[in-house]
Formats: structure tokens, sequence, C-alpha cells
């Protein structure tokens, strides 16, 4: 006797390839008609028609999802979901003409969520996040990664990846953890930007590394902020200490972000806004994925990056929310999918493979989600429609009727088809 049966889905499985997909396999979402997945212990333990299944298992609980689509949960592979408070008031800044460099130059932008984290609790934090989760789930997410880097010293930095462990351990999330010690320079490291690079190396990273407090490093290389060269130290010095590399590249200046891609083992190179050729070689050279934010560039008002000519030079690509105060304030990948799709051009199978399994890939997590396959965990979503194309399609709404965290249901308020 299996624990659940779901049965009667137009089900997309996303199979793994194995490796990320690239070009043609991102439009193949492994569809099953009138599909259903057997799971035991938050696994699956096979995939198949649902009639097939029927007969081969009897199930403590079976589900008839009468026809509606079937996908794994979503993978948001970019977040900056730690954070304290919320910057409405430079929303509307921007709206008026400020540039979001210029509200970072003012101390504002990253620093006034740093302020703000900085007098948090880790209470506070934990508390926050566990909200975000809800919200996450809500919206289809079953899996997300996120970042520090709104604390910007050794106790904040710490505070915030605490608070990520914590909440990992005491609910049904799945939260990569990434330190972006190098995400602006403190106002204590004003005009010294290599002596905050010297203490992000030489304290923050190690400690980090002991206490297994992340499996990524980011920095965000931009003009202004973080150049090359210390971006470079950075990275290096955290692969040395066996963290994974991921960067913040050309999302407001080309200055040769992404073609670190070439000296370092980059997993990703997000953002890519404004990628040159030779950052896309780079990239290629490397395998690195290609994660695209398009809700940065909506909410920044920029224009997209190439999601086309990345796809056409044989990058995988995955995208993701950068659910952040700052410049890309929403939990919701089907939105996400929708901007991908609209404004970036992507095919909706495109964006669906690279909101789920090359998402996966993207945080080093695709042994074990990102697509409805055996031996993986039963993460998945029942939406309310028939066909995955409402995700882009219906916007603006809530397509998720359902979430399965590990054969488990998650809470989750939306349910407006229940
Ligand atoms: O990905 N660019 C740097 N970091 C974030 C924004 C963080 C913030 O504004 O709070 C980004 O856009
Ligand atoms: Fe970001």
């Amino acid at each position: 006797m299996i624990d659940l049966l779901v049965v009667g889905a137009n089900l997309y499985t996303l199979r793994d390839y194995g490796h990320p997909r690239k070009k043609e396999e991102l439009k193949d979402l492994g569809f099953i008609e009138n599909g259903g997945i057997a799971v035991e212990n938050g696994i699956i333990v096979d995939v198949d028609r649902s009639d097939v299944l029927k007969e081969k298992y009897k199930a403590k609980e079976v589900i008839d999802v009468e026809g509606r689509a079937v996908l794994p949960g979503f993978v948001d592979p970019h977040t900056h979901a730690v954070f304290a408070g919320t910057r409405e008031n430079e929303f509307l800044m921007r709206l008026e003409g400020k540039s979001y460099l210029e509200i970072l130059e003012a101390g504002g932008g990253i620093l006034s969520t740093l302020k703000k984290v900085r007098e948090s609790s880790i209470d506070d934090l934990i508390k926050g996040l566990q909200k975000r989760v809800e919200l996450f789930f809500e919206w289809g997410t079953t899996t997300f990664e996120a970042k520090s880097g709104y604390g910007l010293n050794f106790e904040a930095e710490i505070k915030q990846l605490e608070a990520i462990k914590r909440v990992n351990e005491t609910t049904t999330a799945e939260i990569v953890s990434t330190f972006i010690g190098a995400h602006a320079i403190p106002e204590e490291f004003k005009g010294n930007t290599d002596g905050y690079v010297d203490e992000v190396i030489n304290k923050m990273l190690p400690y980090v590394a002991q206490n297994n407090l992340a499996e990524f490093v980011d920095v965000f290389c931009e003009k202004g902020v973080f150049d090359v060269e210390q971006s470079y130290r950075i990275l290096r010095a955290a692969i040395e200490l066996g963290l994974k590399a991921k960067i913040h590249a050309d999302e407001i200046e080309a200055i040769g972000c992404s073609e670190l891609a070439f000296r370092l083992p980059m997993v990703s190179c997000d953002h890519l806004l404004k990628i040159t050729d030779k950052g896309i070689e780079a990239m290629k050279q490397a395998g690195a994925i290609a994660t695209l934010l398009p809700g940065t560039a909506f909410s920044l008002k920029e224009p997209f990056a190439d999601a086309r000519r990345i796809i056409e030079a044989s990058i995988p690509v995955a995208i993701a929310t950068d659910c952040n105060p700052g410049s890309s304030y929403t939990e919701s990948m089907p939105a996400i999918i929708t901007l991908a799709v609209l404004g970036m051009d992507m095919m909706p199978q495109e964006a669906i493979a690279a909101a789920t399994i090359n998402a996966a890939y993207a945080i080093g997590r695709a042994d074990r989600v990102g697509s409805i396959d055996v031996s993986k965990q039963a993460d998945f979503i029942v939406l309310n429609e028939s066909s995955y194309l409402f995700i882009p399609y219906h916007y603006g709404v809530n397509p998720v009727f359902k979430t399965f965290k590990k054969g488990r249901l998650t809470k989750h308020a939306s349910a407006a088809a229940d």
C-alpha cells in the first residue's frame, strides 16, 4: 500500500535528461495524457498513465485531479528573500526619475534594507521568511534559493544565513542558501572597497564554509559596486573553500562580469541584461546556466535580457523572481513566466522548463527536484486549468490550485476553485 496516488492529470513531467536543457530540448514538457504519480514516503515511485497506475497500486489516498494540469513545483533559483522592511518610497522615487544606482549611491537601496536587517532580531528575520515561504507555496514554488547580503558585516550576514538554516529545519520549506557578503559596500568601508573585500574573504567566508551556512557564493559585480577583479578574488576564495559560484552579472552596465566564466567554474551567471558576445562565449565554455530575471528588468523599466540570443547560443536558461524589496518585489513564478514569454520572447514551454528543471540545475538540486521523475521528491503543483498555457496566458491571477511538497499538501490561501 503506497501513500498517495494522483490520477486524471494532464501531466507535464519535464523529465530530467541528466543535464540542463538547451535549445530545442527546452520545448519538451514530457507530457502524459491522463497521467498519474505514485508517491511513497514523499518520493515519486512511479509515473505513468492513470489506468496503468490504478491497476498497479493500492494507495492510502487517491486524488483525482479531473483533467487539471499537473507540473513539477516551481524552483526559484535567485531570491533575496531574507529581508526586513520594504522600499515603496524608493519605488516612487524611481518612477519620478531617480535611477537604481543613484539611490544606492545616496545610501538608499540595498543600504536602506541593510539598516532594517541589522536592527532586526534573528526571530524577526525568521518570521518574515516564514511568511514569504507561505507566499512561495501559494504561487507554486516548492524550492527556492535565498541570499544573505543585507547585513554586510560578519554578525548580520551570519544572522541572515542562520535564519535560512532555522526555517529549513523547522518548516517544510526547502531553501538553498547563498552567501553574498559582497552585495554592496557598507558605510564603514566607504572609499575602501578592497578593505571590505578582504573582510569578506578573510573573516566571513571561512566561517560560512566551516559552519555549512551556504552552498553558493555570489557577488554583485557592477559598476560602482564590485569590479571584475574584486569579484574574481571573492569567488576564487569561496571555490577554494568548497562553495559553488554564481554572480550578478551585466545587470546595469557591461563591465566584463560574465566573462569571469572564462576563469572560474561558474554554476550560473544571473541577470545578463547587458550580456556581450564575449560573455556568452565565456558562459558557453564554462557550461554555466543563464539565470534570467525578467521581473527585475520590468520593475526597473530596463530592456529585458536577450533570451533568444542566449538560447540560440546553446546556453541553458533558467528564470527566477529575484524576490527583493528593491528591484523586483514578487514571490510569483507565474508572473515571471508571463514576463519571460511576453517580454523576453520565450515560448511558454521554454519558460516552464526554465522555471523547473533548469532552475533546479542552477541551484544544484536537480538530483531531487525540478521534474516529475521516479526517485525525485514528490514536489508538484495542480493548476486550476487543464493546460500549462494558462500560466502565461491568464496573467495577474494565481493559476495554482494546490501545491504539494514531498507528497504533502502545503497550506496556502488561494484555493479559489476549492
Ligand atoms: O538582484 N543587484 C543587486 N541585488 C538585487 C537587488 C537587491 C535590492 O535592491 O535590495 C538584484 O537586483
Ligand atoms: Fe539579485
